[in-house]
């Protein structure tokens, strides 16, 4: 009787320890924003084996893993029609004739982690099966595939309260016990920054990003955002991100038809906004400008900073804007936006502009300290802030600056 209760107690034990050091690497998931790729913004529904494994291989070759990006995102469109007679999903047999365990085992393969994608609602929103009513079956199917990331959207959640939606399908991807990043597609609507800290670990903050830089592009019944229009959205909600938990201003849509100072400042934006970073464009045709802006390794540092706080609109007067970003070290990031139509000589005499931050309790008194300025895209020292800082900026283009103290 004895041994038998001792055997029960080490048993309990012993599941309490596995039980907690499995929610420890839940909690550890995203400490800083994920980086990686997916597949919507270039393909949207048209995709499969051949062409995804190519692009995993590019991903590899072109240097985009070894700058930190490690999810290779599969979004809408991987499906078959149907569920099968058990209701399991089932890969889209004619685009992925090895199925999907077989595909996330390529991934793996090649050192990164694999994403997958599915909806709230009964169906996706390109009208493949979702997953209402399936949430703990489907996050068993994903934990037996191997899938290390689940995106979920909010198409056909007539009648659901996304709060309760989203904490159903958190709890089912815990309860299959692999750990996942699950990152939540509501467009905003619900306001999830308020409540999804716990839920997920990203959280998209608008709607649909498009590849274009000012102008909003109408779409009948929906609009995509341009990157500017996103921007001005994230200002309002910098104090609920953090380490393990990230507004998502959307994928990156570097690459794909912008100019190349457009596409410069998007990323340097969503850089300082600490956003989560999908690239999203086709991998395999990379022009080289392209591939230096999303490999650029002081500006990611910046995006992937330990403190994980956003920047925030310091001033704003005739079309310049200067963001700041307190980083950890006592370090600050400043990018200069140009969101005019005509290039901009900017001086800006760093004396007269303290900085203080009530969100992150960090200032900067540039009266006080002296700090080395970095231009992260010349990728040089530029001088310090005991001097008058002077550039000229063009239209829709960037300056960002790393701060460090002298
Ligand atoms: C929504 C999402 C997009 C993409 C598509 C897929 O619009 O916001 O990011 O996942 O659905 O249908």
């Amino acid at each position: 009787m004895k041994i038998t209760n001792r055997l029960l107690l080490v048993s309990l034990i012993a599941i309490a320890a596995c039980t907690s050091a499995n929610a420890q690497k839940f909690e550890e998931l995203a400490q800083t924003p994920p980086m990686g790729w997916n597949s919507w913004n270039t393909f949207q529904t048209k995709i499969d084996e051949p062409l995804l494994k190519g692009m995993v291989d590019t991903y590899v070759s072109s240097g985009m893993r070894d700058a930190g990006y490690t999810y290779f995102v599969l979004d809408d469109g991987w499906m078959a029609m149907e569920r099968d007679k058990d209701g399991n999903l089932v890969a889209d047999p004619q685009k992925f004739p090895n199925g999907m365990k077989e595909f996330a085992d390529y991934v793996h393969s090649k050192g990164m982690k694999f994403g997958i994608y599915n909806c709230a609602g009964t169906k996706t929103c390109a009208g493949y099966p979702g997953t209402r009513g399936y949430e703990y079956q489907d996050a068993r199917l994903y934990a037996s595939w191997g899938v290390d990331y689940l995106k979920f959207d909010w198409c056909n959640a007539e009648g659901l309260n996304a709060k309760e939606a989203y904490t159903t399908m958190s709890k089912a991807i815990r309860a299959a016990g692999r750990p996942m990043i699950f990152s939540l597609c509501e467009w905003g609507g619900h306001q999830p920054w308020r409540w999804a800290k716990n839920v997920g670990q990203l959280w998209r903050s608008t709607g649909d990003i498009w590849a274009g830089f000012k102008k909003d592009l109408n779409n009948g019944s929906w609009t995509a955002l341009s990157v500017l229009s996103i921007l001005d959205r994230q200002d309002s909600i910098r104090q609920y991100a953090g380490p393990g938990h990230w507004n998502d201003p959307d994928m990156l849509e570097v690459g794909n038809g912008m100019k190349y100072n457009e596409d410069k400042a998007h990323f340097s934006l969503w850089c300082m906004l600490e956003a989560p970073l999908m690239a999203g464009n086709d991998l395999r045709k990379m022009s080289p400008e392209t591939t230096a802006i999303l490999t650029n390794k002081e500006l990611i540092a910046l995006d992937q900073d330990a403190l994980g706080v956003e920047a925030f609109r310091y001033y704003a007067f005739d079309g310049i804007e200067i963001w700041v970003k307190p980083l950890a070290n006592n370090e600050l990031a400043v990018c200069f936006l140009n969101r005019s139509d005509h290039p901009q000589t900017i001086s800006y005499d760093w004396k007269d502009h303290a900085i203080n931050d009530a969100v992150s309790n960090t200032s900067f008194d540039f009266k006080q300290t002296s700090y080395k300025l970095r231009d992260l895209w010349l990728k040089k020292d530029v001088g310090n802030t005991g001097k008058t800082f002077k550039q000229t900026i063009g239209a829709d283009d960037v300056v960002v600056l790393r701060l460090t103290k002298e």
